[in-house]
């Protein structure tokens, strides 16, 4: 029996990178899948490719920062699956600066996607769980919500919100079946994480120097996420809310010593 059979998830931001990796597993598990990203074309392919596997996906453009966009993503959900079980809030943005060299602009750009967003997406769709009295929201958020790096303050500062949030709907929902978990990837190779390897002038150099500063001595990839996603997801977690659920290769079990 697949481990999400007969189950409706939407998973935001996965035309690619986390997102992607999530959804590829969850349609593999048997769920019907709503692939819900920004980029509309990275949302058609993905969901061709989850269906030429053998799965149920299907694509819709959606800018989780927007909420009219959020609520028609909600209802054409619900009008299409009749259900929704699962929501899982990926989508995200990389705003990596000092608070000082931030702009207004990049600072509500970060808070918009990364927390607004798990805001909006989680606001209409739990009223569709809490009918059924079940249900189950897995937030993306980061190592970073937890520990910080020097010149990252709004990527910081929105997935701690993210986590806090995470906490607070398990508290606020967990009477009506709703469990609300979070989990905290470390260094995992997707688009946005290219990018930075990119930027740095060597690509390959830096890949190599954070695989090797990883505890099990590789970058994670979107797959890692999705197995740990698959689990908070299916009815295997019951017990389990408002939780961060780390899978980051040992990143935070250990002390930088110089
Ligand atoms: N890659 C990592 O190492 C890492 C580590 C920790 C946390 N995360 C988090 O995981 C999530 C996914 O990261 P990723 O590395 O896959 O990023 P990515 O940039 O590779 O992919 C992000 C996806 O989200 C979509 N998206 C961006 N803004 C959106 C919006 N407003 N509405 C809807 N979709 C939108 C993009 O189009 C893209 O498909 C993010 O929340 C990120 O902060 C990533």
């Amino acid at each position: 029996m697949p481990r999400l059979a007969g189950k409706v998830a939407i998973v935001t931001g996965s035309g690619m990178g986390i997102g992607q990796g999530i959804a590829r597993v969850f349609a593999r598990e048997g769920a019907r899948v709503v692939v819900a990203d920004i980029d509309e074309d990275a949302a058609n392919s993905t969901a061709a490719e989850l269906c030429s596997e053998g799965g149920t996906a299907i694509a819709f453009p959606v800018d989780v920062a927007d909420e009219r966009q959020v609520q028609r993503l909600i209802d054409f959900t619900i009008e299409r699956f009749h259900r929704l079980d699962v929501l899982v809030n990926n989508a995200g943005v990389g705003v990596y600066k000092p608070l000082l060299e931030t702009s207004r602009e990049e600072w509500e750009r970060a808070l918009k996607v990364n927390l607004t967003g798990v805001f909006l997406c989680s606001k209409y769709a739990l009223p569709h769980m809490r009918r059924a009295g079940a249900g189950s929201i897995v937030n993306i958020a980061s190592v970073h919500s937890v520990q910080n790096v020097p010149g990252t303050a709004p990527y910081a500062a929105s997935k701690g919100g993210v986590a806090a949030l995470t906490r607070q709907m398990a508290l606020d929902y967990g009477k009506d079946g709703i469990r609300v978990n979070a989990i905290c990837p470390g260094w995992i190779l997707t688009p946005l994480t290219e990018g930075i390897f990119r930027n740095s002038g060597d690509y390959e150099g830096m890949k190599r120097a954070v695989a090797e500063r990883q505890v099990v001595g590789r970058i994670g990839l979107p797959e890692d996420v999705g197995y740990g996603a698959l689990y908070l997801a299916s009815d295997e977690s019951t017990f389990v809310t408002g939780i961060l659920l780390f899978i980051d290769g040992g990143l935070t079990a250990q002390l930088e010593t110089w």
